[in-house]
Formats: structure tokens, C-alpha cells, sequence
């Protein structure tokens, strides 16, 4: 059980519900993991739940992502504790909700900054490091990248997280001289803090459940297990994809 024994894994967000259950879940493969979150109390947690399993980890919080330097010292971090970067981890952002004449117009900017600048900028501090020895970018979209939700107004979260979608293509390209693979994981709707609202609302969450052929949403563990995959070695000629990992709720 070391599918990523020694490979030192960056997740961003491990202070939240996918990421922290994505750094323990690759912490019991034996990944050394540099962990962030733009919130500290959580961030904590997870790094000492980590090592109570026996793994390592080190983690940088309060760490902003839309800020530049924030990522060059997460990335610091990493070379200094570890030596490298092997794989990269984009899951932390935040998304704003609303239909289009009511969301506040600082949302849109928000969003985009939070989902998808986020994204560009850790990889572009990162890149120096993966080229070094090759390694694995896997980005975290969202079903709303590919259709729209009637439930959800995600106006703003279905524009920042489709240009992660086709960033992430032409990274894979990009990468591949390098033995850079750059994958997505577009989720449907997860049971996650981002969602405790929509989840606690009767209506909303009958409306968004009814159209996931499972019928429940994920938990974040059926999410980490995905990003596993596409961090290790089973997934060496997996590059420029995109899994969806949304119980059915595109497949009807
Ligand atoms: N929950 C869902 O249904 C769902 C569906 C599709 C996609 N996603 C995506 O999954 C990923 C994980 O979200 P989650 O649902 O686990 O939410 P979450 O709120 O539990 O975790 C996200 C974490 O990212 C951190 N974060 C946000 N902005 C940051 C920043 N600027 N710098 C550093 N850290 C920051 C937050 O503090 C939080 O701890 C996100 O990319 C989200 O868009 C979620």
C-alpha cells in the first residue's frame, strides 16, 4: 500500500473537506505532502490528523492563492522541506453564486480570481520545480464546466472552472516534453463546507439530488480517491482528460 511512497504531493485547500481527504488519503500511500489553506484553524487539523496515521506533512496557513507570492513560498516550502514538487493538487477555491442580474459584479471578478487565477498562479510558480523530473497537475473543475445546473445559478463557477478545464488541455500539452501530465476532476455535487447550504435546504438539495443517477451526493473521500489515481503511476498515460466524477448526473 505506497502508491505514492516518497513522491511529494502539493494540495492546496487541506484545510477544507476534499482537501483535507484527499492529504490523508494520499498520506496513507506514502506521499510526502505540503499542504496550504487561506484558513488556518482547519489547515492545522488535517496536518495533525496526518501524522497521527504516520504520514508527513508540513502545511503553510494563512496562504492566499490569488497572491503571487503566497505560491512561490508554498512552493519554497516544498524544495525546502522535501527537495521537489512530484505532484501538484489545484483543489482549494471559492466560488460566489448568483443569476445574472443579481449577483453583484464583484462576485463575477471574485469568483474568477478565487477559481481560476488561483489555479494559474500556483502552477506557474510550480512549474520550474515539475519540469525538473516530470510530475502530475491534477486540476479540480466542476460538472458546471461542462453543462448547465438548473438548480445552481452558477454563472461565474461555470466560467472560471470551464477555462480551468481548457487551461488544463493545453498544460497537458505543454507538460508532455517534460513527462508533466495534467488532468481535471470535474465533481458533481459533494457533501463538502462549500455545500452544507444548498445541502440543509430541502428544496434545493431534492432538486439537485433528483438529478444524480445515485441519488446522493459524493463524499469527499470519492474525490480523493480520484485524485489518487491520477497522481500516481496507474495513471501514466492518462494526460489532457477529464474524469467526472458525478454519481451520473451528466451521463442522462
Ligand atoms: N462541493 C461541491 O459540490 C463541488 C462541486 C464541484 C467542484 N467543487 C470544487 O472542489 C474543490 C474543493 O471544494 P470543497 O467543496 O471541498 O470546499 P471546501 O470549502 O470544503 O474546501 C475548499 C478549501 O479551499 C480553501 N481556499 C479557498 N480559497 C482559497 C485561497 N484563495 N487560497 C487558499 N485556500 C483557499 C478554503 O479555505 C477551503 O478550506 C473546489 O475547487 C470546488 O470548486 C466542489
Amino acid at each position: 500500500m505506497a502508491r505514492l511512497k516518497d513522491r511529494v504531493c502539493v494540495i492546496t485547500g487541506t484545510g477544507g473537506s476534499m482537501g483535507s481527504a484527499a492529504a490523508l488519503a494520499f498520506a496513507r500511500e506514502g506521499a510526502l505532502i505540503v499542504g496550504c489553506d487561506v484558513v488556518s484553524g482547519r489547515a492545522e487539523e488535517t496536518v495533525s490528523q496526518v501524522k497521527a496515521l504516520g504520514g508527513r506533512m508540513v502545511s503553510l496557513q494563512p496562504c492566499d492563492l490569488t497572491d503571487m507570492q503566497a505560491c512561490e513560498e508554498l512552493v519554497s516550502l516544498a524544495v525546502r522541506e522535501f527537495g521537489r514538487v512530484d505532484v501538484l493538487f489545484n483543489n482549494a477555491a471559492m466560488a460566489y453564486f448568483g443569476p445574472v442580474d443579481q449577483m453583484p459584479v464583484e462576485d463575477w471578478h471574485k469568483t474568477i480570481n478565487e477559481e481560476l487565477h488561483l489555479v494559474y498562479n500556483l502552477i506557474r510558480c510550480a512549474w520550474g520545480e515539475l519540469v525538473k523530473n516530470g510530475g502530475s497537475i491534477i486540476n479540480t473543475a466542476s460538472i458546471s464546466a461542462l453543462q448547465a445546473y438548473r438548480p445552481l445559478p452558477a454563472l461565474s463557477h461555470a466560467a472560471a472552472k470551464g477555462a480551468v478545464l481548457a487551461m488544463t488541455r493545453q498544460l497537458a500539452m505543454e507538460g508532455a516534453p517534460f513527462g508533466i501530465r495534467a488532468n481535471t476532476i470535474s465533481p458533481g455535487l459533494v457533501a463538502t463546507h462549500q455545500t452544507v447550504g444548498v445541502l440543509g435546504d430541502p428544496d434545493m438539495s431534492k432538486a439537485m439530488i433528483d438529478q444524480i443517477m445515485l441519488g446522493r451526493p459524493a463524499r469527499p473521500e470519492e474525490i480523493a480517491s480520484v485524485a489518487l489515481f491520477l497522481a500516481s503511476d496507474e495513471s501514466s498515460y492518462i494526460t489532457g482528460a477529464d474524469l467526472r466524477v458525478d454519481g451520473g448526473l451528466s451521463a442522462w
